[in-house]
């Protein structure tokens, strides 16, 4: 059976650590989890110091991928401070489809780092699962994280007007996704 465990983590990349969630990291998780601007177009509501400690538990819970339905935070760590995380949920086994997510410090923006931990999330799903598809989807006011999966060879798939009332108004979505044929296609010319 395929699967991600502790055994295949952590991933190491050109200047990041990918690496499951520990209690240890309260004080890095708390600084973005609890700040409005990261929560914005996130499912999470910022909150105090125990709301964030139940957050990280779901994530230190959260380290492997075993079968659908299973989901995997991984902390992403720059230089021994953890930035932000990133997310992959084995959504079908049957469809082989999962779905990426991913959440910054502000103070880590607009550096590629956002891309540089979502590429191993694609690389870990398409690699080690064999999904066959990968999609994210965003806010269509989420500019960053638009541009993101764009740069990540992820096509603008769907816009999905009004399709749920979060945080206080009717939002569209976008949907983004890649195959696992054209992300090999891409990996092959770099
Ligand atoms: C979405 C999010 C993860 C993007 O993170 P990021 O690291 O800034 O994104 P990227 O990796 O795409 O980098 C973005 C910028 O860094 C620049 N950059 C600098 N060095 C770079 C490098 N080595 N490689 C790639 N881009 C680099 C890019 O030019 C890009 O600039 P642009 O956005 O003006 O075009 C971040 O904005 C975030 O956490 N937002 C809050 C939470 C959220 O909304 N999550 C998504 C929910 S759907």
């Amino acid at each position: 059976m395929v699967s991600v465990t502790a055994m295949s983590l952590p991933i190491t990349t050109e200047r990041l650590v990918l690496r499951v969630f520990t209690p240890e990291d309260a004080e890095d998780h708390f600084a973005y989890w609890h700040l409005p601007e990261v929560a914005a177009y996130v499912p999470w509501e910022p909150g105090d110091r125990a709301q964030a400690r139940a957050s990280l538990q779901k994530r230190i819970e959260s380290d492997h991928l075993d079968d659908e339905g299973s989901v995997l935070f991984l902390a992403v760590e720059l230089g021994g401070w953890v930035v932000g995380e990133v997310m992959l949920s084995w959504v079908s086994r049957e469809h082989q489809q999962g779905e990426v997510g991913f959440a910054l410090h502000p103070g880590a923006h607009g550096r590629g780092i956002g891309s540089e931990a979502a590429r191993e999330m694609l690389r870990l799903g398409f690699e080690t699962l064999d999904l066959h598809r990968i999609f994210g989807r965003c806010d269509t006011q989420n500019t960053a994280s638009a541009r993101m999966m764009e740069r990540l060879g992820m096509r603008r798939e769907a816009h999905l007007r009004e399709n749920e009332f979060f945080k206080g108004r009717w939002s569209d979505e976008y949907d983004y996704a890649i195959l696992q044929a054209e992300w090999r296609a891409r990996s092959d010319q770099s």
